[in-house]
């Protein structure tokens, strides 16, 4: 199964996608988790792409898609995907249907994960993330067993730069006029599937686990 998840920045699709992975048995594919490993291994593609992130902006289609295609070709996709960030733009969105074609695969389904902006700054300013793995925590809704350290591998804890309030403005901004068009773009090819965010982390994975029929985690 190849499933894209949808929503604002803060909505929840890092935390939902650690939780629902392994049991759809697929491969997680997060366009910004494959930015920050770049920029950590300090490649080009990492710099070039620290430049726009550090804005809030988007890194431009020809970069995202060619790196996200090289990713999903590798053969431990077969199985399928969940896909967190990407697509973004309607072109991403294009290619990515033209790519799965070529590959004799689709998108069989988007969950859009919808969450109020109040709440979404919230949850940005409270979060921290494993250096490692790039699970995503929140001081109050979901804090590690212990502080500053990741549950799943032991790896430090830290604060996103893009996080500040001014840069999370700018990504809602960029969301809605961005990324909204393939919301449309989805349910017009009877895709899409809206699921209420803002809600317990564990009552949204039981919903999304249930629109895609697995267990939840
Ligand atoms: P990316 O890394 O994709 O960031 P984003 O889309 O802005 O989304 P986030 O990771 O901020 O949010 P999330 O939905 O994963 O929320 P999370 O689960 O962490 O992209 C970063 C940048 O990279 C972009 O700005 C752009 O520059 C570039 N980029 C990436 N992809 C691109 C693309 N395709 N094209 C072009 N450029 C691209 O949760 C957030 C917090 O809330 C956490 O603390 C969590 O613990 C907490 N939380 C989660 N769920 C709940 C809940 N139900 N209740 C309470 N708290 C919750
Ligand atoms: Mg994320
Ligand atoms: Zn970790």
């Amino acid at each position: 199964m190849n499933v894209v998840l949808l929503g604002a920045p803060g909505a929840g699709k890092g935390t939902q996608a650690a939780l629902i992975t392994g049991a759809l048995g697929v491969v997680h594919v997060a366009s910004g988790d494959l930015f920050r490993s770049a920029l950590k291994g300090k490649t080009e593609l990492g710099l070039l792409a620290k430049t726009y992130m550090d804005k809030g902006e988007l890194v431009p289609d020809e970069v995202t898609i060619n790196m996200v295609v090289e990713r999903i070709t590798r053969d431990d996709c077969a199985n399928g995907v969940l896909f967190d960030g990407f697509p973004r733009t309607l072109s991403q969105a294009q290619a990515l249907d033209e790519k799965m074609a070529g590959l004799d695969r689709a998108i069989d389904k988007t969950v859009y994960i919808e969450v109020p902006e109040e709440e979404l700054v919230k949850r940005l300013s409270g979060r921290w993330i494993c250096r490692e793995c790039q699970v995503p925590y929140h001081e109050i809704s979901s804090p590690p067993k212990v502080a500053g350290k990741c549950d799943a591998c032991g790896g430090e804890l830290y604060q996103r730069a893009d996080d500040k309030e001014e840069t999370v403005r700018e990504r809602l901004k960029v969301f809605l006029s961005e990324t909204m068009p393939i919301v449309e773009y989805y349910e017009r090819q009877g895709k899409l599937i809206r699921v209420d965010g803002n809600r317990q982390i564990d009552v949204v994975s039981a919903e999304i686990s249930g629109v895609l029929g697995v267990a939840s985690a």
